[in-house]
């Protein structure tokens, strides 16, 4: 695992976007698992900044989301479909019918996760799998539980990530309470992961998920095991790191 300690969350921004850029730039078919959240957006602005310089081509770049909220459509402004065109894709070339994101409106959850299950294998796997972590230690919407659910499912958000949500939402009532999310079978076979944390918030939960015992209580603890791990975060979040 390569831990890098940039000094604010601008930096964080860079260096993701870097290491995001570099395995497009070595496989320009790259399939990029991607996140959403505050924590990703500085990195999406550097890619596009590349992008629009001619430095980076999504031409062939083919892409899966990891999770959106069940009942939401992607013209939801709300919608992680809705955040990814506003971040990323619609400044980039990439072709939309290959970025990838769980379908928020299919209803039978059954159907939605077994569907998206597919495409992440049509697609032939995650070359690397961009991950923000949450105060509780959740990846993509794979929160604390008793067991680490494998593969794409549907989850009832814990209260912590409902009032985490409720700041992108008018009233408590509009938060989605559940979620289609990769599981973390899906997350732990992408070839590679980089994870992104910034901010004292995260401080606790990414020191538990890097040193602390490998439990689904601390869902992101499971990436010990994985073999090419990359961890960019800041100061307050590793400050525990001295
Ligand atoms: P954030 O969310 O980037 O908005 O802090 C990260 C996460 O919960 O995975």
């Amino acid at each position: 695992m390569i831990i890098y300690k940039v000094k604010n969350e601008e930096e964080m921004g860079k260096k993701a976007a870097s290491i995001l850029a570099a395995q497009i730039l070595m496989k320009p078919n790259a399939v990029m698992g991607l996140a959403t959240g505050s924590t990703p957006t500085g990195a999406y602005q550097q890619l596009v900044k590349w992008h629009q310089q001619g430095d980076l081509d999504f031409s062939q770049v083919t892409s899966v989301n990891l999770d959106e909220y069940r009942g939401l459509a992607g013209d939801n402004p709300q919608s992680y479909r809705y955040f990814m065109n506003e971040h990323l894709f619609s400044h980039v070339n990439i072709d939309k019918s290959r970025t990838f994101v769980p379908d928020g409106l299919e209803a039978d959850a059954d159907k939605a996760c077994q569907a998206y299950n597919q495409i992440i294998r049509d697609v032939g796997g995650i070359d690397l799998q961009l991950l923000g972590i949450g105060p509780n230690g959740h990846i993509g919407f794979n929160e604390p539980g008793e067991v680490f659910e494998k593969e794409t499912h549907c989850v009832d958000l814990t209260e912590s990530t409902i009032r985490a949500n409720a700041r992108f939402f008018d009233s408590m009532e509009k938060v989605p309470k559940q979620a289609y999310t990769m599981g973390i079978k899906n997350i732990m076979d992408a070839k590679k992961i980089l994870l992104i944390a910034s901010g004292e918030a995260k401080a606790e939960a990414l020191h538990q998920s890097l040193y602390g015992p490998i439990t689904p209580q601390v869902p992101a603890s499971i990436l010990q095991l994985h073999p090419d791990v990359t961890v960019v975060a800041d100061e307050s979040a590793l400050h525990w790191m001295g």
